[in-house]
């Protein structure tokens, strides 16, 4: 498999390897084993990302913004050089995606690696990267501890010590709410998190969380004990930092018990199958932070959202636009660099300044983490709407 032709970036193939060779190369792959990749004519970047499994959107959405990217960078190409990007599925498995980490390492020699999705996900995978001193950076977790992995992993979404501190003020502050129940994933890193930053700052503010554990895991499906346990709490607000999935029946079960308090979440919900899930009744009257929104009047964006929706048949989410930015960053990072080696990329990488993407102005700061702009939705069967945007 080697570049993909610009059909079928256009028709939104998804193209990716599953554990097969892919070097362009063997020749000198066997003449240098350690780095056969850094020396050929082209860039190779190997993506971890979720294609199939209960998070599946984050890496379908995510790999859309990539070859929408990829192919404004390859026209030109990276000081005459194209980009081939190898997408691993890690089907949203903490496992699957330290094995993707390893074999895009060791076996495809990539440039730097790019992923992945969900914070537990790259928690798995970023150890194997650091330890072997290859960039890898992601474009969406959003959990403190991602970075602080090694300086070698980087991100160019904001965190969730903001993200939390967001939607604590909204409640508190613009929807003037003062009992709050959190309800927390207990297999997501992200969940539990976000949780806790919520936490603090709705009881700074002035606010009561309810004491209590209200929990799930992911896959679950029947939530009806759970949100009776969180009903008979009376609370006026609920966080619920979730993956879309559960989070898309939960609303569903707890309208159906008339429990009708404002639920808000963060950028896991936004997914275009989140409005399907919960169905048209159960979505509205909710609020999320999130990233990017579609709604943005800049022309950037506006451009953005019409090139996405006319490739791909529907609105980007936050993951498209993350994935889009994400690779943009890299390729001018590779251009920018002293050389194509390991420390180089990661050296030029970290340098970025005021990058100026479609998820607002991108600079890595000295955690290696992003400094942005935050955006609250509200999610409504017509979509999310912009209510806010909220500067770091
Ligand atoms: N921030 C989430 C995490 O760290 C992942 C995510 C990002 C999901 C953007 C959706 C959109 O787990």
């Amino acid at each position: 498999m080697k570049m993909l032709p610009l059909a079928a970036i256009l028709a939104g193939l998804v193209f990716f390897s599953q554990g097969c060779m892919q070097k362009k190369d063997s020749s000198k792959a066997t003449a240098d084993t350690s780095n056969s990749a850094l020396t050929g004519d082209e860039i190779v970047l190997g993506a971890v990302f979720p294609m199939t499994g209960p998070i599946a959107t984050y890496g379908q959405e995510s790999v859309n913004g990539m070859n929408l990217a990829l192919k404004i960078i390859n026209k030109g190409g990276v000081n005459g050089k194209q980009i081939r990007l190898i997408v691993e599925d890690n089907k949203g498995e903490p496992v699957d995606s330290a094995n993707a980490v390893r074999k895009l390492i060791d076996i495809d020699k990539v440039h730097a690696v790019i992923g992945s999705v969900a914070s537990s996900n790259t928690l798995a995978g970023a150890p194997i990267a650091q330890k072997a001193k290859v960039p890898l950076m992601t474009p969406a977790s959003t959990n403190e501890k991602v970075t602080e992995t090694g300086d070698y992993i980087s991100r160019t979404c904001f965190t969730d010590a903001f993200q939390g501190v967001v939607m604590a003020k909204f409640a508190f502050e613009t929807l003037n709410k003062k009992k709050a129940a959190i309800i927390i994933d207990n297999s997501s890193d992200y969940s539990k998190g976000l949780a806790k930053v919520f936490r603090k700052k709705f009881a700074e503010l002035g606010g009561t969380v309810i004491e209590g554990s209200f929990s799930y895991v992911q896959k679950d499906t029947d939530f009806n004990s759970l949100l009776r346990k969180v009903k008979r709490t009376g609370p006026d607000v609920i966080f619920l930092p979730g993956y879309y999935t559960e989070v898309g029946l939960m609303l569903k079960q707890a309208r159906t018990m008339a429990l009708n308090v404002p639920f808000l979440g963060g950028d896991g919900w936004d997914s275009p199958k989140l409005q399907e899930l919960a169905g048209p009744d159960a979505i509205s009257g909710n609020y999320i932070s999130s990233h990017f929104s579609p709604d943005d009047k800049d022309p950037k964006v506006q451009a953005f959202v019409k090139e996405y929706t006319t490739s791909f048949g529907q609105k980007p989410g936050a993951m498209a636009a993350l994935g889009y930015d994400g690779l943009l960053v890299m390729a001018n990072a590779l251009k920018n660099a002293a050389s194509l080696s390991h420390s180089d990329i990661q050296a030029s990488l970290v340098a970025t300044k005021g990058f100026v993407g479609i998820t607002g102005a991108i600079t890595i700061d000295a955690n290696r983490n992003a400094r942005k702009s935050a955006v609250v939705l509200e999610t409504t069967a017509a979509g999310n709407i912009f209510k806010q945007k909220v500067n770091p």
